[in-house]
């Protein structure tokens, strides 16, 4: 059975540093993805608060929605579009502080202000992102980018 999720106060940097161990103890010893997904996303979530947070799984053209916590979401997203076919499409970490800001950026909730969303890799080829949306203006930076890379290396 899963531990409960331990958490600490201080900055956002010391909390992931706190949380990323947790994370790679639970998802260690299980090989089914989704399932590592699902508890990504429960334990950000339980961890930070975020408004959404999400795994979009490549099928074919389109990222189609996967494990996630938060109000309901658009199901597919093609190639290109919005924050998260851009960053597939671009296989890269994109940050938005402002989403309104963002060209073809698609609102599943209109309470998202601000976004990051990082590829996910299986054997050197991007299968999915993991999509974190804030309530809050700029809420993300280059401290989230680099642990959730890390811990989108934990899914498989
Ligand atoms: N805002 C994303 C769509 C996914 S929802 O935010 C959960 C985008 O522009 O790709």
């Amino acid at each position: 059975m899963a531990e409960d999720i331990i958490k600490i106060k201080g900055t956002r940097e010391e909390q992931y540093q706190n949380l990323l161990p947790q994370i790679k103890a639970l998802t260690a010893g299980e090989a089914n993805h989704i399932a590592n997904m699902a508890n990504i996303c429960a334990a950000l979530k339980e961890t930070f608060g975020f408004l959404w947070i999400g795994f979009y799984l490549v099928e074919n053209e389109e990222l189609v929605l996967g494990p996630f916590q938060g109000p309901v979401a658009c199901t597919r997203i093609s190639f290109g579009k919005g924050v998260c076919g851009t960053s597939w499409k671009e296989e890269r970490i994109i940050v938005v502080d402002d989403v309104e800001q963002f060209p073809g950026h698609i609102a599943c909730s209109s309470l998202s202000q601000s976004e990051i969303v990082v590829p996910v890799y299986y054997m050197n080829k991007i299968v999915g992102v993991l999509d974190v949306d804030s309530a809050n203006l700029a809420e993300f930076n280059e401290t989230d980018a680099l642990y959730l890379k890390q811990i989108c290396e934990c899914v498989f």
